[in-house]
């Protein structure tokens, strides 16, 4: 089978795709036909359909009616779009669960659910797996080969657990692979705690809230909760590795994928992004979600197949339904999300939806065309402006260029589940805030950043920011530890390589593998009450270099021991005031720094650019706030990105346009390069010397 890879250009399609789902089985043929006029004027290349259509294609267990997908097909065809096939897997139809209960899910607290929502099957069930993959055969089987496919999309967002008998049994064959024998396992989740140890495979209960579960979302034996997820992570990629071998076999050509939800903390995505062509990323931040969190997981995708470019497969062209207050997206907003995706690598701009529903719980979520039903209201004009600037770009050489850096921050979804199913220190240390605040004070230096698993090669990163390492196998730990050696600078924090990757604590002091890397040895870990904050003192030697008299900090304050490490600041109160609280220790050819409490944004804007500008990463300091700056580029080629985030016009001190660039998206008038409309979005283009 041939493995899909991007063309020679580094491209993933032979142009920009716009466009997005649709779902015309949900509409009578007169209103189909009316989509077919409207879809020329709304600027789209492409449209994504069969995403829903399962209880449609096959009306029983035996038969399957394909009429009314092959209508849709030809008509997309005959219109030149290109079509990005779905499969239909992610909602079952209603006989399905009536001869088959057990596809539903049964849950957390134990209740076996009922036909009602989608993303709801058992990824254990044989009977899922059996019908899935014969509809997904003759899907592929008949529609493999057509001229108009482009892309296949498998199921929809998978997600969730299930914690059925099946479930359960399947769990316990994959424990006894993965551990040979019980005493193993006893030992890997410490079950001699409380006197949990067992004798027998099928001694092992899934979590469950009336079992190992405890307040805020803790287990008694995280051990237990890790390998559940590690479980049922791989139930799911199954799943779609099912679909894809499916698939393969009647095209070897077009690239398969499923879309993802940034940090959504079930699936470890860098795990399937081994198993996909290409990544994609649907994008629903809430208003109140600060631009720059929503660039991390722009990022973050981006990352997963290493910086090749990805799909933003969905996002709203005006609001969603789901959130509980649904803003408009202000006038210009969609674009300059849109850019926001194109200037971190995304190669495609699709919506959900085409047509707004008519009835359902997504009646009110945003579309291309609204229930009025023409093309004469905002948002329609929106987009078939955006659709004219996207056809200009994707003959600009833009397509395919890559994101590429010196800097990244290390992360895993182990770390993320391990983390949070830890009881204490504290509750309020959540994952996703902790990438979130160590994330903003870079991007606001307008440099790229990746996010990294510790697995991930390292060679080609001078900067990498850790925070929470919180698991860490032996071997990670010497890796980084090398990476340092030879010259890396790394900044590691409170809760660093406390545990193994079965959550298991490493014993002689807290940081564990990384104390001597560190060279710190970390005695007692204090948590604030909410609103309580300590904060640093620079030290003597490092108070130009840390530039203020003091910062302020909180959530966590480690106590520690300089072993080997310089002190560059110390606690300001408390008992252990005096106490070192921020360090760094030279290490072979590199630095490792180590953050004992939770900075306020000043001090990390500090430290980091110290850093990378000894590191000479290229920096762009002072940018106002919600200006945001990505580079894009092929050998010679670059295209840099400047952005207004904001709705208010933001005034540039200098020029982010080098001499002789030329600017892709006003040619000929070329728009200010110092003052920035709201949502401005300029892409400047120019050529390296070699
Ligand atoms: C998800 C789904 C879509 C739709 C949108 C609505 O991303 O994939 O089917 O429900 O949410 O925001
Ligand atoms: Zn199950």
């Amino acid at each position: 089978m041939t493995a899909w890879h991007p063309d020679a250009e580094g491209r993933l399609f032979d142009r920009i795709l716009y466009g997005g789902d649709y779902n015309p089985e949900q509409w009578p043929p007169e209103v189909r036909q009316r989509d077919r006029e409207l879809f020329p004027q709304a600027g789209i290349n492409s449209v994504s359909i069969n995403i829903f259509a399962w209880a449609s294609l096959q009306p029983d267990a035996e038969s399957y009616d394909f009429s009314d997908l092959d209508a849709i097909f030809d008509s997309l065809e005959a219109d030149g779009y290109q079509i990005v096939l779905a499969t239909s897997t992610a909602s079952m139809p209603a006989w399905l669960a009536r001869l088959y209960p057990e596809v539903n899910r049964v849950d957390y607290e134990g209740r076996r659910h009922r036909h009602g929502g989608r993303h709801n099957f058992c990824p254990t069930s044989p009977a899922y797996r059996h019908f899935a993959g014969r509809l997904v055969s003759r899907i592929a089987a008949r529609y493999g080969s057509r001229r108009g496919l482009v892309c296949w999309h498998v199921n929809n967002e998978y997600g969730g657990r299930c914690y059925c008998e099946l479930c359960e049994a399947a769990f316990q064959n994959w424990l006894a692979a993965r551990y040979g024998t019980v005493e193993r396992l006893n030992e890997a989740w410490n079950l001699k705690f409380w006197g949990h140890n067992i004798r027998s495979w099928e001694d092992i209960v899934v979590p469950n809230l009336l079992g190992d579960g405890m307040a805020d979302g803790r287990t008694t034996f995280a051990g237990l909760s890790l390998d559940y997820d590690r479980f049922q992570n791989e139930q799911l990629l199954s799943l779609y590795t099912m679909e894809r071998d499916l698939i393969r076999a009647h095209d070897p050509l077009n690239p398969i994928t499923t879309n993802f939800m940034g940090l959504y903390k079930p699936l470890d995505y860098f795990r399937w992004a081994e198993e996909m062509d290409l990544v994609s990323l649907d994008n629903y931040p809430g208003r109140d979600t600060p631009p720059w969190a929503n660039a991390l997981l722009h990022e973050l995708t981006r990352s997963l197949k290493r910086g090749q470019p990805y799909m933003l497969m969905e996002q709203t062209p005006s609001q969603q339904n789901w959130q509980r207050w649904n803003s408009l997206k202000r006038p210009g907003q969609m674009r300059q999300m849109s850019y926001q995706a194109l200037a971190n690598g995304a190669d495609t701009v699709q919506f959900f939806q085409l047509r707004r529903s008519r009835g359902g719980c997504e009646k009110f979520h945003g579309a291309v065309i609204a229930h009025a039903g023409h093309a004469e209201t905002r948002v329609f004009g929106e987009v078939a402006a955006l659709g004219r600037e996207l056809a200009r770009l994707s003959t600009s050489g833009l397509p395919g260029t890559r994101v590429l850096t010196a800097v990244g921050m290390l992360m895993s979804w182990e770390i993320y589940w391990g983390l949070e199913y830890t009881s204490g220190p504290s509750v309020d240390l959540r994952y996703h805030e902790q990438l979130d605040h160590y994330y903003h004070g870079l991007h606001r230096l307008g440099v790229n950043v990746d996010l990294v698993h510790p697995d991930f090669d390292l060679a080609k990163y001078r900067v990498l920011i850790a925070p929470v390492l919180y698991m860490l196998s032996a071997a990670q730990a010497r890796r980084l530890s090398d990476w340092v050696r030879a010259g890396g600078t790394l900044v590691t924090t409170y809760m660093s390589g406390i545990a193994d990757l079965n959550d298991n604590v490493w014993l002689g002091g807290y940081p564990g593998p990384l104390r001597e890397l560190a060279g710190i040895w970390a005695e007692e870990i204090d948590a604030l009450l909410p609103g309580h904050r300590n904060a640093m003192r620079p030290t003597a030697a490092a108070a130009e270099w840390l530039g203020a008299e003091r910062y302020s900090c909180g959530l966590l304050c480690d106590r520690i021991h300089a072993e080997t490490a310089e002190i560059l600041a110390t606690y300001e109160s408390d008992f252990y005031a005096g106490e070192p609280c921020f360090t760094v220790n030279r290490y072979g050819e590199g630095l490792c720094f180590y953050l004992a409490s939770m900075p306020e944004d000043a001090l990390l804007a500090r430290l980091y650019r110290q850093i990378l500008e000894a590191a000479n990463v290229a920096i762009i300091p002072d940018l106002p706030d919600g200006i945001e700056v990505s580079l894009r580029q092929r050998g010679t080629e670059r295209y840099r990105f400047v952005i207004n985030t904001l709705c208010e016009a933001r005034t540039l001190d200098r020029s982010l346009r080098p001499a002789g660039a030329a600017s892709l998206l006003d040619p000929g008038e070329g728009g200010s390069d110092t003052e920035l409309e709201p949502f401005a979005v300029r892409i400047y283009r120019w050529e390296e010397e070699e």
